[in-house]
């Protein structure tokens, strides 16, 4: 049985005094019954380990370097991800794919880079409007997926998220339906099963796109939806927390 997990990706918004308060409106709010964590950005994230510290709400990092360590200006390690006591790592996601010109095999040695230091990657696949038109969104998912599944060290992953994101479902308030998801999620989970079924059976799969309050509880009744990746709503307290309990 997987438990269900609800990430906050905040992307570059926040600030101390937000942040703070936001933080407090979730652990007034605690235990909702599903894994929680928050992905500020990095700059905030010892204010905020520091303020989660003790509570069960994870905390993460939404991008980092596939690199070591060394001459790389503007970059954060893994090993500093881990240092600041981060669950989780996202990796891939498509703002990163595309206004970063992420590909896919950078994708997978991050993915890979995390796993190496401790911390959990989520790694994002997911098509564009243009692409899903076009009838190839599990072409694309799949060789988003493949990317890290056919990697010479996948051996070495421990363990590791997928983030079913639609590009076109990102902040346009468009989300798939659930059928379109769980038809997504169970062609995911298939190609895990592919390579073993104890992979399929215990990878978590996320949703991600125009999730809120009022859509979460459909999409995660879906077999194959084990929670969300949420951004616009997981600036809100109460609606990120009513997420939270939806997928509790
Ligand atoms: P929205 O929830 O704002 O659509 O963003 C989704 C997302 O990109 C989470 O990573």
């Amino acid at each position: 049985m997987r438990r269900s997990l609800v990430v906050g990706n905040w992307k570059m918004n926040g600030s101390r005094s937000a942040n703070r308060e936001l933080l407090k409106q979730l652990l007034s709010a605690e235990s909702s019954g599903s894994d929680v964590a928050v992905c500020p950005p990095a700059i905030y994230l010892s204010e905020v380990a520091e303020q989660l510290g003790g509570s069960s709400i994870g905390w993460g990092v939404q991008n980092l370097s596939e690199a070591d360590s060394g001459a790389y200006t503007g970059e954060i390690s893994a090993a500093m991800v881990a240092d600041l006591g981060c669950k989780f790592a996202i990796v891939g996601h498509s703002e990163r794919r595309t206004l970063y010109a992420e590909t896919d095999s950078l994708v997978a040695s991050k993915a890979l880079q995390a796993s190496a230091a401790g911390v959990v990657p989520i790694v994002c696949v997911g098509e564009t409007f243009e692409q899903r038109n076009a009838e190839q969104t599990l072409q694309v998912v799949g060789r988003q997926l493949r990317a890290l599944l056919e990697h010479e060290q996948f051996g070495e992953l421990g363990e590791w998220v997928v983030a079913y994101e639609p590009v076109w479902a990102i902040g346009t308030g468009l989300t798939a339906t659930p059928a379109q998801a769980q038809a997504v999620h169970a062609f995911i989970r298939g190609e895990l099963a592919a390579v073993s079924q104890s992979l399929a059976d215990k990878v978590r799969i996320l949703y991600g796109g125009s999730v809120k309050a009022a859509n979460a509880v459909e999409l995660f009744a879906e077999t194959d939806i084990d929670g969300g990746l949420v951004g616009g709503a997981s600036l809100d307290g109460s609606e990120f927390i009513a997420i939270c309990r939806a997928a509790g």
